[in-house]
């Protein structure tokens, strides 16, 4: 049964787009874990837009179950992590211009880089999770790295027409799988995954962890919003 980790970016997201204090992704983590959560994600970008470093580190402390850090192979944030050790490390691309993650890292073309960072991170005792499109050379670098896990990009799966077009993403997807587990590394995935799509990405043979944020935190807001109202409503009535 594959493990379920909840990205509580837009948690943040929402708190930065009045720059106050609430909603408070540190609460929000601690209902994810009464939710049966395996584990929290959270992404720290360079330009800090939703989680910031107060974040990271009160989560640290907060969280009882996994939590893993997304990341960019980038010199500050490399520092933070190895200060901060969260159980896992996941290493995304990262551009200032990008609404979300865009695209898998790349690793064969950036393996000297790439390499210095999981030996650090993995020195510091954390496990290192790589995001990867399901292209056979990069998870070949991603065994030579001795990376623990692959994350696969769902995006394009998530994005394909229901019927052939995404049947094809999806055998894509288990036959990265299933290289990646033959490699022995640990098999995650996420990016895009909706309650929808994502029993099919749930039962590809040996996954280990998923990670999904905007559907989940979406929900939320509308199977929330209702009891908001009246609660609301009967202050001001
Ligand atoms: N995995 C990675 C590596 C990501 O960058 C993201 C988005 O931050 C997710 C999973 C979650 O994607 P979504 O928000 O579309 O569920």
């Amino acid at each position: 049964m594959a493990e379920l980790g909840i990205n509580i970016d837009h948690v943040a997201t929402v708190r930065q787009a009045r720059r106050t204090y609430e909603p408070d992704p540190v609460w929000a983590a601690a209902l994810a874990e009464l939710g049966g959560a395996d584990g929290i994600t959270v992404h720290l970008r360079e330009d800090r837009r939703h989680i910031n470093d107060r974040d990271l580190r009160i989560l640290r402390e907060t969280v009882t179950v996994k939590l893993n850090l997304e990341m960019a192979c980038e010199e500050g944030v490399v520092e933070i992590a190895c200060r901060t050790k969260p159980a896992q490390a996941t290493l995304v691309p990262e551009r200032r211009e990008e609404v979300t993650t865009e695209g898998g890292l790349d690793v064969h073309g950036q393996q000297k880089r790439v390499a210095e960072v999981i030996r650090r991170l993995q020195d510091a005792g954390i496990a290192v999770s790589l995001f990867l499109d399901p292209d056979g050379k990069q998870i070949e670098t991603a065994a030579e790295l001795k990376a623990d896990a692959v994350e696969l990009h769902t995006g394009r799966y998530a994005l394909a027409e229901p019927g052939a077009a995404q049947q094809k993403e999806l055998e894509t997807l288990a036959a990265a799988g299933a290289s990646i587990r033959r490699a022995g590394i640990a098999l995650h995935a996420g990016h895009g995954l909706t309650y929808r799509n994502v029993k099919p990405i749930a039962t590809i043979e040996g996954m280990h962890e998923l990670n999904i944020g905007h559907s989940i935190i979406a929900r939320a807001i509308m199977v929330g919003l209702e009891q908001a109202v009246r609660e609301m409503k009967r202050l001001v009535s």
